[in-house]
């Protein structure tokens, strides 16, 4: 896959990507914000996600770059299911340096365009945690919709956090995007 959005591209992950997303995941920060914490990955855990998900028809591990090519974030959709026409997606922008610049809404656009028109999904869903108000504001200014609460699901620093749960349908990105297919 290659996708060229407004300030960012879209590609699929190589083996010598790796390195860098086992730095990313393992940024403390970053890992308080998404699923795995507090277990550290590495980069043989990175590689044999790697390779089974060369083999895997339901899942996609792709890599953010920005538009002077450096690879700045990792972003997959897992559990694809094809008869109903939906995913989950996941995403970070591992380089911290970047955050707040667009990057992360414009790969997410961008994704979801390609998903929506070309590979014709009706539906995608994803998960955020309750304090991560960061991700919250890019998923609901790019259109997805609060459709639950997982309470309690999260054990992170001795509490416990709701998860909310998100989803966005094909005909609403394409009226939020002015897109008449
Ligand atoms: C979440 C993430 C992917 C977003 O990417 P990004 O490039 O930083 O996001 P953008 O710059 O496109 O948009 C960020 C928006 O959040 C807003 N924002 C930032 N901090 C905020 C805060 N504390 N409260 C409310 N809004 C905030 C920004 O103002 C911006 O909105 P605006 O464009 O309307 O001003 C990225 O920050 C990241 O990787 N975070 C760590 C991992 C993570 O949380 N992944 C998601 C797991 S569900």
């Amino acid at each position: 896959m290659n996708l060229a959005g407004n300030k960012v591209r879209i590609r699929n992950i190589t083996r010598a990507d790796i390195p860098l997303l086992v730095k990313w995941k393992n940024d403390p920060e970053i890992a308080d914000l998404v699923r795995g914490a507090p277990i550290n990955t590495t980069f043989e855990i990175e590689s044999r996600r790697y390779e089974k998900g060369l083999g895997e028809y339901d899942t996609l591990r792709l890599i953010i770059e920005s538009l002077t090519g450096s690879s700045i974030g990792f972003i997959s959709l897992g559990s694809i299911d094809k008869e109903n026409r939906k995913a989950e997606l996941g995403m970070l922008i591992g380089e911290k340096r970047m955050w707040n610049q667009g990057f992360g809404t414009d790969a997410l656009v961008t994704l979801l365009r390609h998903l929506f028109l070309e590979l014709d999904f009706h539906r995608v869903g994803l998960e955020v945690f309750e304090y991560n108000v960061r991700a919250k504001k890019v998923y609901e200014k790019t259109g997805f919709t609060i459709e639950g609460l997982e309470r309690q699901g999260l054990y992170r620093n001795g509490r416990y956090y709701d998860i909310i749960l998100m989803g966005i349908l094909r005909d609403e990105f394409l009226g939020k995007y002015r897109i008449f297919a």
